[in-house]
């Protein structure tokens, strides 16, 4: 397994180019299910979550076709046509649904076009159970016939789904993104209360719509879909990655340099423009995108607590915690969206952060520094923020098991290393 060795520098310069968010481009392959004509997409991160979704298309006879011509710079992903003309598997196996918890975006889909449909349960992971009952419930509210059976879902609609009204309990990203998939091809009005309003879910509604779907209250909490009899062909640009300029964002604050993101938007990171301010960090719009560095010479620490968008998102909190390591004063940390996702937390400690975890918050003392040390990832942002720390530190940190980087960042290193980071990927072969 692949590890990465930092040693902490001076500021970072520079400028980096954000890719197309993994978490739109997942349920946007998942989409392609909708319809036998092609959906081409571009601005594809090069990523192993978008490899293992690809592979479990094909295993349903999707046609995936990068672009011949798919000169479109590296930095900025690929474009990919996927075409699902007929579906000659709607099994989702295990072995390929334990390998990325998305996989599962695919049921909705399944369902409507082909009203059967068999997927894995796809299991918890590190930061926590991640059921997936919302889902369930909210399909069974279009008709769907449910039964779980030896691990696996198994979805029928034998008249196919028909129009109905879901309320989520709470916000869920990839329940409102199945149930929207799904209600596209179902007879009849559906309404979806209670609906995440992430970017992704947004970016999903739009190329949804290219497709053919009649979406109303895309962005808000409650949408409402006129489902129709089929999908067509369309081409669908993945918007750009919030998670991954924010997690560069931060990578700039922590060294005191100045970070150009090209091709991110500001309106989607509100909440953590908002406490990157109050701690004393500026973000500046330019015309490929935005600029960030300090406002002022130490940071000072800043309380947040995650919660669905547009509040601070949880995929930044492990990231947002290891700019609070060294900044002046305390920081509170509250997770609210998932059970167990403090798990940077005694890996930061060993690099000299004072944190301390009450339950679903962490208390965060700022300290002199940090020093760099052997630490282990445990899931993709908890990856990141262990990088991030690795900036600063005095000496060398080598985080261990990237793969779980490799998942949500493209050639993390080398953006950075662009930017003057002193970061290399040691393979495990030599
Ligand atoms: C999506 O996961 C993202 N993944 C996650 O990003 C992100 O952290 C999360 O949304 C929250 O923003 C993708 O988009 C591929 P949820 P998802 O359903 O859809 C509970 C990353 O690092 N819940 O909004 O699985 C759940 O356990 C990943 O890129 C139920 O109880 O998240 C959690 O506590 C990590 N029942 C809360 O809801 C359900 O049926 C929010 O989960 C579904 C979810």
């Amino acid at each position: 397994m692949d590890s990465i060795r930092v040693r902490g520098g001076g500021p970072l310069m520079g400028s980096i180019e954000i890719s197309g968010a993994k978490n739109a481009a997942l349920p946007l392959l998942a989409a392609c299910l909708l319809t036998d004509g092609s959906l081409t997409l571009s601005r594809l991160p090069r990523l192993a979550d978008i490899q293992t979704l690809s592979k479990l298309l094909i295993q349903h006879g999707v046609e995936v076709k990068p672009a011949a011509s798919d000169d479109g710079d590296e930095a900025v992903g690929g474009t990919v046509t996927y075409t699902a003309a007929k579906i000659t598997d709607t099994t989702a196996p295990y072995e390929l649904v334990r390998q990325m918890r998305a996989s599962v975006l695919v049921l909705g889909p399944l369902l409507a076009r082909e009203h059967v449909a068999t997927v894995s349960l796809p299991g918890g992971c590190a930061i926590g159970t991640r059921p997936v009952d919302l889902h369930l419930k909210g399909l069974q509210q279009l008709g769907a016939q449910i039964e779980i059976e030896a691990g696996y879902i198994h979805a029928k609609a034998p008249k196919g789904l028909k129009g109905g009204r879901v309320t989520f309990p709470h916000v869920s990203v990839g329940a409102t993104e199945n149930l929207l998939m799904a209600a596209c091809l179902a007879k009849g009005e559906s309404v979806i209360e209670n609906a995440a309003r992430e970017p992704e879910v947004i970016d999903l509604a739009d190329c949804l719509v290219r497709m053919g779907a009649r979406i109303e209250g895309i962005g808000s909490n409650a949408i409402t879909v006129q489902g129709v009899d089929r999908l067509g062909p369309a081409e669908h640009e993945v918007v750009a990655d919030r998670i991954e300029a924010g997690t560069f964002a931060m990578a700039a604050a922590v060294t005191g340099g100045e970070i150009e993101l090209i091709g991110a938007r500001t309106d989607h990171l509100g909440a953590l423009t908002e406490a990157l301010a109050f701690s004393g960090v500026q973000f500046k719009r330019t015309p490929r995108g935005f600029s960030v560095k300090r406002s002022q010479t130490e940071l000072v620490g800043v309380d947040i607590k995650t919660e669905p968008y547009p509040g601070f998102p949880t995929d930044l909190q492990a990231q947002f915690m290891a700019l609070m390591t060294t900044a002046k004063g305390a920081s509170m940390v509250t997770e609210n969206i998932f059970e167990n996702r403090f798990m940077h937390v005694p890996e930061l400690a060993r690099m000299g952060a004072d944190i301390n975890v009450h339950g679903g918050t962490a208390m965060v003392r700022g300290v002199e520094g940090l020093n760099g040390a052997e630490v282990m990832a445990t899931d993709l942002r908890a990856s990141v923020s262990l990088v991030i720390a690795g900036l600063i530190a005095s000496g060398e940190t080598t985080v261990n098991r990237v793969y779980h980087l490799d998942r949500g960042y493209e050639r993390l290193e080398e953006k950075l290393a662009a930017c003057g980071a002193d970061i290399k990927r040691i393979s495990a072969k030599n």
